[in-house]
């Protein structure tokens, strides 16, 4: 997320630096925290070569107001030239907002978690309904399923840039923080399962569900879809990502693939809801699943993939 602090006309470098100078920098940066500068320009303005203009915004910050500048900060400073407006940002995420702090394991292929959050989400998942991923990888959709269930707020391990600014507030952003964090966290009738016939994948899986404090909730084992069962108890939600073409395996035997799936899934899923999430809408039609009209795309590891998701089988 970037938050927009100033901006200012400049039609040349020499008023660019001089600008830059006058910039009230230290309203939202520390002087001991180094800093990157990414400058971005468009044929429309006559400042045309970012190089040249981020050398003159980093002379400016360091003679003026002591910064440190760093190719490999934690913090960034962005200007971007429009039409010779110039525009300054902060980067107050850090690390891509999808990183929760949990994972330090990930397979192949791992789905983005706030994308696990949002196809959950578009599932219609209530955070009761249990939930399984037959092919789960390193556990992504079942530990974003379980923190939802128990009210844990994304981004609650981790640290954002924002907290290296000058503006930041520590004691509200932790009385912020105490107020999201529930006081009793009841893992009772919870369950979300996760499956796969890779053991690496599922020894992946648990030790990221136990980091994310979801362990109590979440069971996972090796199989292989042939052998997948319902669990006991009411019908939820089947949520799955298997392989898709560009990124894992061979065409014919992912289609072969995806048509076991859907037979297991129409012959021992009944009452389930399902969601597939797949780049190709061959593939997902190749299950033999009646789908919902279809969602948008979403891009995702250079390729755009979608959510096929169904009624409550028959
Ligand atoms: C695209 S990855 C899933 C990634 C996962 N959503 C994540 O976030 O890490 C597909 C997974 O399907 C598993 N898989 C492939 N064929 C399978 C089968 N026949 N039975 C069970 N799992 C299978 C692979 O081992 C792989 O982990």
């Amino acid at each position: 997320m970037l938050a927009r602090i100033g901006e200012f006309r400049a039609f040349h470098l020499a008023q660019l630096g001089k600008r830059a100078r006058k910039f009230p920098w230290g309203d939202v940066l520390r002087r001991d925290v180094p800093l990157k500068v990414e400058v971005s320009t468009n044929k429309k303005s006559k400042i045309y070569h970012a190089g040249a203009a981020a050398q003159r915004i980093e002379t400016a910050l360091v003679e003026t107001f002591g910064a440190t500048i760093s190719k490999d900060a934690a913090l960034t400073l962005k200007l971007r030239i429009d039409d010779n407006n110039c525009q300054f940002s902060i980067d107050t995420s850090g690390e891509g907002l999808h990183k929760r702090g949990h994972k330090s394991a990930v397979g192949k292929a791992p789905m983005r978690e706030n994308l696990a959050a949002l196809f959950l989400r578009d599932c219609g998942f209530d955070g009761v309904e249990p939930v399984v991923d037959p092919m789960c990888g390193s556990g992504t959709f079942v530990i974003e399923a379980a923190e939802i269930a128990l009210g844990l707020v994304p981004g609650r391990s981790r640290s954002f840039a924002f907290e290296q600014m000058a503006s930041f507030d520590a004691a509200a952003y932790e009385a912020l923080k105490a107020e999201l964090t529930p006081q009793h966290i009841d893992m009772q009738g919870l369950s979300f399962f996760g499956s796969d016939r890779n053991a690496g994948a599922v020894d992946m899986a648990t030790n990221n569900a136990e980091r994310a404090g979801v362990a109590g909730c979440t069971r996972f084992k090796v199989q292989a879809i042939s052998d997948l069962m319902p669990p006991e108890g009411p019908p939820g939600l089947v949520i799955v990502n298997p392989p898709y073409g560009a990124r894992i395996g061979n065409k014919k035997l992912l289609f072969a693939l995806y048509g076991a799936l859907g037979k297991t899934l129409m012959e021992r899923f009944s009452g389930w809801r399902v969601g597939i999430v797949t780049s190709e809408a061959g593939l997902a039609k190749a299950t033999g699943l009646t789908f919902l009209p279809q969602g948008a795309p979403v891009a995702h590891g250079g390729l755009k993939i979608r959510l096929f998701k169904t009624a409550r089988l028959r």
